[in-house]
């Protein structure tokens, strides 16, 4: 199985919305693949509603904490209520553009799990950690902190994201890719997270979705601009399921 998602960011207005959801549908789509797709509040309950069966449906962030006085936020409970499937969390734009720590990141996790909803955790190094050869302490703190006392045998998704290859269009080589993913797996195994996937992400798209991904150790993809395009997001499971 491998698992395709799409990350539509801050984008889509309600007409794109029905146009993509139209498109998806007509595409003939792999057999073995799962499709999600971590979309703007606004468009998540017509989302869930017109195309969960066919593709799990996500936010893209969600509320540190459980209920109250913090305004202009989402609660883990407001979209377990909506019905969504899954979250984005510590995606490398929520890190940079809107500070969020690792401690927000963890209280993120544990608050999603408790109300059946899987966290999608994206980690990765920056243009700067990886030329100073940090990129796997990076790799090893960023987990290490976001899963602090998240019990084992919880269903969550990571997401391994260079920031230096997000929205760029450049891309680490496959070997590259293998190494972190292989790392991520051996720091999730040591502490007892078992079978988790592991995806890639930064700059996919269906040209490259077969030379990038190609290996049994990563797990699929968490795609941002080439989601936007439905034919795009469903030819990159066409081109990587490709014999
Ligand atoms: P990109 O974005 O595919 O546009 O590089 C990936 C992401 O931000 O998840």
């Amino acid at each position: 199985m491998k698992y395709i998602y799409g990350n539509w960011k801050m984008n889509f207005l309600d007409q794109d919305v029905n146009k993509f959801i139209k498109d998806f549908k007509k595409e003939k789509k792999p057999a073995n693949v799962e499709f999600g797709l971590a979309v703007p509040f606004l468009h998540l309950q017509k989302m869930v509603k017109k195309l969960q069966k066919k593709c799990f449906i996500g936010a893209q962030n969600v509320c540190y904490a459980e209920s109250g006085a913090y305004t202009g936020e989402t609660s883990a409970k407001m979209l377990a209520d909506k019905k969504t499937c899954f979250s984005l969390v510590g995606h490398s734009e929520r890190r940079t553009k809107f500070l969020e720590t690792n401690e927000q990141i963890n209280q993120k996790i544990k608050l999603l799990l408790n109300n059946g909803i899987m966290p999608l955790l994206c980690v990765g190094e920056t243009k700067e950690e990886r030329a100073e050869k940090k990129t796997k302490r990076v790799l090893k703190t960023q987990l290490t902190k976001a899963l602090k006392d998240v019990p084992n045998g919880k269903k969550f998704i990571i997401a391994y994201e260079p920031v230096w290859a997000i929205g760029t269009g450049i891309t680490p080589e496959k070997s590259e890719i293998v190494e972190n993913i292989s790392y991520i797996k051996k720091v999730l195994s040591e502490n007892n997270y078992l079978g988790i996937c592991v995806l890639y992400g930064g700059s996919v798209n269906p040209e490259n979705a077969k030379s990038l991904l190609g290996d049994d150790i990563i797990d699929g993809a968490l795609v941002g601009g080439a989601s936007l395009d439905a034919k795009k997001f469903v030819n990159i499971a066409v081109n990587l399921m490709r014999e």
